[in-house]
């Protein structure tokens, strides 16, 4: 934990505007870095700002302070969100592509930092918030310990996890859960409530409201193909012809897959107290 020391740093450029920042170069070993490759098409594919609004209702009754930080803030849909409750979030993120979009949303609030290595004192943040973040991370024990540091004591560390709670409706996701043995299931619900950090007390285990969107068949299958989901990123040449092809062919056999379909999901929403 703590800083990177001073040669731990390095110059990397920001993807669109060429600008030279500096940045802790253990971001180039981070998978967060390969949001880069996402940052121009993650709101139209993620559910855009009306996902955050919707998170940011569901966040919101569970935060205290008015000391808010998110983790792995993205594209900033979850800190505009915020904003509608009374909530000025700072953010923090590892892709600069990612960040570029947060600012032109939040303004100057959100810098270059590793979720495991925060640039902040210990207790100086009194809600802390990660939303998508820790299927990503290496050890997700370590990063809650990290948000737990941060948080002063009877602050709360909230996340909503990716995993998603599908509703049996869904055929599109019936399909596409076929791609889930490819997710680390350190990541899922049960591990991350068991293997949580003692620093951190339960108050809730839940999920965010049911979210309601238009999908269709062609369209998962063409994300899918473009690698445009983070589990798919380094999946090699065999695993993809083993899990993601099947998964491919099933989505394209589906009637009409061009046609619009209805799907439903929610996901995980845990809150802790910091102690
Ligand atoms: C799936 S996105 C979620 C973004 C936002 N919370 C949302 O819900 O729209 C995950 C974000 O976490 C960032 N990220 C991943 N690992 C990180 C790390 N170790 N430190 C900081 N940010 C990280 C990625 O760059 C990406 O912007």
């Amino acid at each position: 934990m703590g800083q990177p020391e001073r040669n731990d740093w390095c110059l990397t450029s920001n993807v669109r505007s060429g600008r030279r920042l500096l940045v802790p170069r253990y971001r180039t070993l981070m998978p967060g870095t390969s949001f880069d490759r996402v940052a121009g098409i993650y709101d139209e594919t993620r559910g855009g700002q009306r996902r955050g609004n919707n998170f940011a209702d569901d966040i919101s009754p569970w935060i205290r302070g008015s000391r808010v930080a998110e983790l792995g803030i993205g594209t900033g849909v979850i800190a505009v969100g915020l904003r509608r409750h009374g909530f000025d979030a700072i953010g923090f993120d590892l892709s600069l592509s990612m960040m570029h979009a947060a600012v032109e949303r939040v303004g100057q609030r959100v810098a270059a930092a590793d979720v495991d290595h925060l640039p902040l004192p210990d207790n100086c943040i009194d809600t802390t918030i990660l939303v998508w973040v820790l299927q990503l991370v290496a050890d997700p024990t370590h990063t809650l310990r990290e948000a737990a540091r941060v948080t002063r004591p009877g602050g709360r560390v909230i996340t909503v996890l990716s995993v998603a709670d599908d509703h049996p409706s869904d055929e599109i996701a019936g399909i596409t859960t076929g791609l889930r043995q490819l997710r680390r299931i350190t990541r899922g619900r049960d591990p991350i409530l068991e293997d949580a950090p003692p620093s951190l007390r339960i108050l809730h285990d839940g999920f965010t409201s049911w979210n309601e969107f238009e999908d269709s068949a062609a369209k998962q299958a063409g994300m899918i193909e473009r690698r445009e989901y983070s589990s798919l990123f380094d999946v090699d040449a065999s695993t993809w012809t083993k899990v993601v092809e099947p998964v491919l062919a099933e989505l394209r056999s589906l009637p009409e897959p061009d046609r619009a379909r209805t799907r439903c999901n929610r996901h995980p929403l845990i809150v802790w107290e910091a102690t």
